[in-house]
């Protein structure tokens, strides 16, 4: 029962009990609240739809149901008539809301002289600035109940205060409970919805891993012939030539250093040939010196074949991190700042290129950018890099964007570090050998 004594605030349960309606025009009033609420889709719209008909009844200048996500302790706030910070902050606490009593079903009701002055609404951490910047100050309040659970708060407020008495605060009960099953069928339908997208968003990111792995799996067969191919006709050609020569230098008597001088030179080719296959097919110089340094080489070596004028930097701002990366991380990491260095070189027409490494808060952060004309996302041109370094970045959990940024264009990819281990206090960690460390090559 809704506690009011002298004109001051009070708070209770609701009486289980229909308050008198006055005449058929009243009875009529509410019926077309209840009517107003049918095929309304979204709380909003559902409160717009009925704010003029509860207002005919309970006069106010502001109104807001407040409704508890579901299985949570958080909720949200729609508002009708003044907009406050109350509706515009997102989901909010329920520990912190001037109603936290109602919302965590202590009481039913709550009637108030001046909000502005009650200290029930003033609590330490208490959202009640818009109470105080709107100076909201007569109040009531009825929980949205259904099946005895409180689901939310109708709330209506005057800027004047004392106005509100005890027959306010039982219409409010009877229009709290017309609108009740309403909302917690939007609630509920609105629950449906988000967990659908949520279905939806996972099974296309499946997909859409599923499909990078097998366009990858893919490209690792094209590699393989390649490399077959390769091995077929370039070194199993030299050889066998070298072969048959060495065949046919051994029937033709002795054999004299000068004669055997073109032998050595085609071995030397062969060789060096068969080294470029196997570089090709996994850089040595990533096994041998680390990501950083494979990267810069590769920077280096696309800028100068480019014959582009192209300044280039690369910064490893990780102090050492790098090296405790599994090496099929390091390779995915290396794969997409190749492709986007190539990229940058290919299509960009920049004066300069820029590859950052760094870590922050337990992140590695890669990052390929250049000043070039920029990457229209909208209009690309269809090739398989961006998709695939796409892929190899959700292969190794890490996340991937591009896009264009202040001038030109960047990739970056952000990749989650495992916890360090504690260090004891005798052993220091290795650190910043190469902070800040800034290789450039000079305009060329
Ligand atoms: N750094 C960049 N600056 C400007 N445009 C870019 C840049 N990187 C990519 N693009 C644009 O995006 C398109 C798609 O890039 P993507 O790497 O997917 O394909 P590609 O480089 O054209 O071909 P592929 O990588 O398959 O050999 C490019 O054709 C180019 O138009
Ligand atoms: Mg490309």
């Amino acid at each position: 029962m809704a506690m009011v004594g002298d004109g001051q605030a009070g708070e209770g349960r609701r009486e289980d009990k229909m308050p008198d309606l006055q005449s058929a025009a009243q009875l009529a009033q509410y019926v077309r609240i209840s009517r107003l609420l049918a095929g309304r889709l979204d709380f909003q719209s559902a409160i717009d739809a009925v704010a003029k008909e509860i207002k005919a009844v309970i006069p106010h200048d502001h109104m807001d149901v407040c409704i508890i996500s579901p299985g949570s302790t958080f909720h949200i706030a729609y508002e009708s008539g003044l907009a406050t910070d109350w509706s515009r902050r997102p989901p909010a606490s329920i520990r912190f809301s001037p109603l936290r009593d109602m919302l965590e079903g202590a009481c039913d009701t709550m009637l108030t002289g001046d909000a502005c002055t009650d200290p029930r609404f003033h609590f330490e951490g208490a959202f009640a600035g818009p109470i105080l910047e709107h100076r909201l100050r007569a109040r009531l309040h009825a929980a949205l109940k259904v099946h005895g659970e409180t689901i939310g708060v109708l709330s209506c407020s005057r800027l004047e205060a004392d106005v509100y008495t005890q027959e306010d605060l039982d219409r409010a009960c009877l229009i709290a409970d017309l609108i009740a099953p309403y909302f917690y069928a939007l609630r509920a339908s609105e629950e449906a919805r988000k967990l659908a997208i949520i279905e939806a968003e996972a099974r296309v990111r499946e997909e859409t891993l599923r499909q990078g792995a097998r366009q990858l799996t893919e490209e690792l067969d094209a590699e393989r012939q390649r490399i077959g191919m390769e091995l077929h006709d370039q070194t199993l050609a030299d050889l066998t030539r070298i072969a048959r020569r060495l065949e046919r230098l051994s029937l033709s008597g002795p054999v004299s250093g000068a004669m055997l001088e073109p032998l050595c030179l085609s071995l030397q080719q062969s060789m060096q040939e068969l080294r470029q296959i196997i570089e090709q097919a996994r850089p040595s110089v990533l096994q041998l010196f680390g990501l950083a340094e494979a990267i810069e080489t590769h920077l280096g070596r696309a800028v100068c074949d480019s014959g582009l004028s192209i300044r280039w930097a690369m910064e490893d701002a990780t102090g050492g991190a790098l090296a405790s990366l599994p090496p099929p991380v390091s390779l995915a990491l290396y794969r997409i700042a190749q492709e986007a260095i190539n990229n940058a070189v290919r299509h960009s027409q920049a004066s300069r290129i820029t590859v950052r490494i760094w870590q922050e808060k337990a992140q590695l952060y890669l990052e390929v950018s250049d000043t070039g004309i920029g990457l229209k996302t909208g209009r690309l041109n269809k090739g398989t890099g961006i998709g695939n370094m796409q892929t190899r970045a959700s292969l190794i959990a890490a996340s991937f964007s591009c896009g264009s940024g202040s001038r030109g264009s960047y990739v970056r990819v952000i990749l989650p570090l495992p916890p360090v281990p504690q260090v004891s206090s005798g052993e220091t960690a290795e650190m910043g050998d190469h902070e800040g460390e800034h290789h450039e090559a000079a305009d060329r």
